[in-house]
């Protein structure tokens, strides 16, 4: 079993560029089932939620070829539309699948996904969403199945602005006859990637980044090159670990308006930025400041995804900090992980609070999920000493090969 092994109490240096972002990368490969054609991506991070996707691609028939950061699927030929337990059980995103095969083929089957290490992840919104298009849905129990019968354009009403119904609803409807209207959708950056692509390749999508997205059905799509967008959530992450470090660092290859919902926060906890093109200088010269409140909300407020990562950072400020979920109900699994550090964090329900301790101390601990996970790290690169970290798979679910990006950020870091 891998582990990480962190000397910590260094401050950061350094410069790292980051890498894809997972959240579009994800729909993307599901996106390319819908092209007759050929898929060139590039920036496309070796997470193995990646893995995952790709063998979900070649197990539908696609051809899959990687070169470096860049995927390239050949989808001429998709001969299944049933996604089996063995993937779905192991990537929860892979629902989306559900729209693209659905649309390409006519009917789709996956397993259906379960729950997960953050709580329950109901796809209610996903299913009614391509029932609204006129697919018929149903399920057995162990199975969800939508075939494509009278499929029409329509409008859908999102009670919540979810990512992956979104990106479900958009993916089924590519070929529908007529205007879709999703209203109250997710304006996430990923999902902005995601139309780019599909228009690229074709599509008439209009609205992304808007709460209206509108989809005018088109008959095919074509072979299509694409660079997914840089990793917003890396860049907090990076940003957190050099908060709790303290240092200087330089992000390459940012996109500085993506980060607009947490570089407000990483202001007040009194972490400097300067910016040039696609790079960010990030200083932070004295112990952080606490923050009244964060909350996560969907973009463009906090995300929920930077929520451990800036908790693990912000357990060493001044003061008292309150951080409220609003997202997922049970995200706060690695608090009992950092308080091994001796952080000093209680949970209430949706809330935690996080009274900043002077310093942190060397600690055995084990990643709950993947963002708590890039929590411990931080924790343990912020202690004195020399801390373990177990169940790192879940890091590298997201995070590409972390040790050695933080590596490059000055970091004692080694796996082992
Ligand atoms: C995506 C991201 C994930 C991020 C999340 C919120 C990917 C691969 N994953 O997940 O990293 O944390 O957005 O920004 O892009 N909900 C329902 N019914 C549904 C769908 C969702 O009730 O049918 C609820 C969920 O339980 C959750 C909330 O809506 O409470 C947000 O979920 P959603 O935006 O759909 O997140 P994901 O797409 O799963």
């Amino acid at each position: 079993m891998e582990k990480l092994v962190i000397n910590g109490n260094k401050k950061l240096s350094g410069c790292l560029k980051l890498h894809g972002a997972k959240n579009s990368v994800l729909p993307i490969l599901c996106a390319t089932v819908l092209v007759k054609g050929v898929c060139v991506i590039h920036n496309c991070p070796d997470l193995t939620d990646v893995d995952v996707t790709v063998n979900i691609l070649k197990h539908l028939g696609a051809g899959v070829y990687r070169y470096g950061d860049t995927i390239v699927v050949d989808s001429r030929n998709i001969t299944s539309s049933n996604i089996l337990q063995e993937y779905m059980s192991e990537l929860r995103s892979s629902i989306i699948f559900l729209g693209a095969l659905a649309s390409r083929t006519g009917e789709a089957c996956l397993y259906l996904p379960g729950g997960c290490d953050i709580g329950l992840r109901p796809i209610d919104l996903h299913l009614k969403g391509l029932k609204s298009l006129g697919y018929n849905v149903f399920t057995n129990g162990y199975d969800v199945c939508a075939v494509k019968e009278n499929t029409v354009g329509t409008e859908i009403v999102l009670p919540f602005p979810s990512v992956g119904a979104t990106e479900n609803i958009i993916l089924a409807s590519v070929f529908v006859k007529g205007k879709t209207t999703i209203i109250n959708s997710a304006k996430e950056p990923e999902i902005a990637d995601l139309c780019d692509f599909l228009n690229k390749a074709g599509a008439k999508i209009s609205g992304a980044s808007t709460h209206t997205i509108e989809i005018i059905g088109v008959d095919s799509l074509h072979s299509v090159e694409h660079t997914v967008i840089p990793d917003r959530i890396l860049a907090s992450t990076m940003i957190s670990a050099c908060c709790a470090c303290k240092g200087k660092i330089v992000l390459e290859g940012v996109n500085i308006s993506h980060l607009m919902p947490t570089k407000a926060v990483f202001g007040e906890m009194g972490c400097e930025f300067g910016s040039k093109d696609d790079r960010i200088t990030v200083s932070v010269k004295r112990r952080i400041s606490r923050v009244r409140l964060i909350e996560t909300m969907a973009y463009p407020g906090f995300p929920t995804d930077c929520q451990a990562p800036v908790m693990a950072a912000l357990s060493v400020a001044h003061g008292t900090s309150i951080v409220k979920e609003n997202i997922f109900e049970n995200r706060f699994r690695h608090v009992e992980q950092l308080n091994h550090f001796g952080a000093d964090i209680a949970v209430n329900d949706r809330l935690a609070i996080i009274n900043g301790v002077p310093e942190l101390h060397c600690a055995n601990a084990k990643c709950t999920d993947l963002r708590g996970g890039a929590a411990v790290v931080i924790c343990a690169l912020a202690a004195y000493g020399e801390s373990e970290i177990t169940d790192i798979n879940h890091i590298d679910r997201g995070y590409e090969k972390i040790e050695n990006q933080l590596t490059k950020l000055g970091a004692e870091i080694k796996r082992v």
